[in-house]
């Protein structure tokens, strides 16, 4: 029997400069498992309520509109295997991401969730050390990708940065101590299939580069996501994840990681859901 599988591409308002690049790695990936006898199905996150989930043996979805993945809950409480699962796509949010990795020993840089209205705690943010700078990142989940993150190195630089996400409608804002080094992407698949750096670190400083690997998959394991990515900083003596995502596009690895998604989707659909990431919610 033909197996089935449904690809959703990420909405435009999360992909800003990035649309092209995020909708080439879905079709690479969707390509591969065609050329393995899938039949595949593509679909904008808006259409996703108007197919029946039970058609499917498998959800390929780069989404992160609530509503979206209200959707696609559907799907899972139906048995189908979505990747990344729902409830790893949630876990993402910067209100969520750093502290459940923190907390379970990943390496990032120190941070604090603040409202960007009213009643924010000074005293905490100002333990973070300003002088020495700090990113503020926008973190409500419903939070657009086009509202940048911003550096900022005193108090009032913050407030007005604050100000001006609550403007926007943002409620929350992660603020995370600068770290200095080498910043490099990173990107994998779960159980090992895949693990890439851009630049690649094998000669510039391969033992932060075989410990990153194993954080990143020890965060990705965590948050229960398949396919991940993110931004780190090398240091001379270690790394930070500063960033860490579901489904990046992957441009600069396209076709190696395309390989290794559609052969890691391949195995879920043979041996069935109960070997998806375990997410838990880290909230
Ligand atoms: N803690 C930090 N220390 C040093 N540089 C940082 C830090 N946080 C962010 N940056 C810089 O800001 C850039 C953007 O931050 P980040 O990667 O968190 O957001 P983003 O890429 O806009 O979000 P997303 O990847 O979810 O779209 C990083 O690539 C890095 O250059
Ligand atoms: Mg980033």
């Amino acid at each position: 029997m033909t197996r089935r599988v449904l690809g959703i591409y990420r909405e435009a308002e999360h992909s800003p400069g990035m649309a092209a690049a995020d909708k080439a790695i879905l079709d690479a990936v969707l390509e591969r498992l065609a050329e393995m006898g899938f039949s595949v199905v593509k679909l904008a996150p808006a259409r996703v309520g108007e197919v029946e989930p039970r058609a499917f043996d498998l959800v390929l979805a780069m989404c992160k509109n609530h509503h979206t993945l209200q959707q696609l809950a559907v799907f899972e409480r139906e048995g189908v295997p979505v990747v990344n699962s729902t409830l790893a796509i949630r876990n993402c949010c910067r209100d969520l991401v750093d502290a459940g990795l923190s907390r379970q020993g990943v390496p990032i840089p120190r941070g604090k969730l603040v409202r960007t209205v009213a009643a924010t705690d000074w005293h905490q943010v100002a333990e973070l050390g300003l002088e020495r700078g700090v990113f503020v990142k926008p973190a409500d989940p419903e939070a657009l990708a086009s509202y940048a993150v911003t550096k900022v190195q005193e108090i009032t630089a913050l407030r007005q940065v604050l100000s001006t996400l609550a403007e926007k409608g943002v409620r929350q804002a992660y603020v995370q101590q600068a770290v200095q080094g080498t910043e490099v992407k990173f990107y994998g698949v779960a159980r090992g299939l895949y693990f890439a750096t851009v630049p690649d670190l094998s000669e510039a400083a391969p033992t932060q580069g075989r410990a990153l690997a194993i954080a990143a998959a020890q965060a990705a394991q965590i948050l229960g996501l398949e396919v991940w990515g993110g931004d780190a900083v090398i240091t001379g003596a270690g790394f930070w994840i500063i960033d860490f995502n579901a489904w990046p596009s992957f441009a600069p690895v396209r076709e190696a990681a395309a390989r290794a998604i559609a052969r890691r989707c391949a195995a879920l659909v043979e041996h069935g859901k109960h070997r998806l990431a375990d997410a838990k919610n880290i909230g």
